[in-house]
């Protein structure tokens, strides 16, 4: 598990692995666009401004992974305690 702090809707939230980040923030009343929820189309990428993704999708170029400035939420998790997004 770890915390998500969603920067511009100015809430958190503890992330559990039984579902999807995506899940989880639509959960949340997040309105994320998506559509393949498999990490392959990009829609659902996210601006990460603090922590470490767990990239787990098909899009990213390894150098975009090492970057972490983005994130696909629908597979990927997070490596780090917390995680900052821009939502
Ligand atoms: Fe397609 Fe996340 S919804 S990559």
């Amino acid at each position: 598990t770890y915390v998500v702090n969603l920067v511009k809707s100015r809430k958190s939230f503890t992330v559990t692995p039984d579902k999807s980040l995506l899940d989880q923030l639509l959960e949340a009343g997040i309105a994320v666009d998506h559509s393949c929820c498999e990490g392959v189309c990009g829609t659902c990428q996210t601006r990460v401004l603090e922590g470490v993704p767990d990239h787990r999708d098909s899009i990213l170029t390894a150098k975009e992974k090492a970057g972490n400035q983005c994130m696909m939420v629908c597979v990927s998790g997070c490596k780090s305690e917390t995680l900052a997004l821009d939502l």
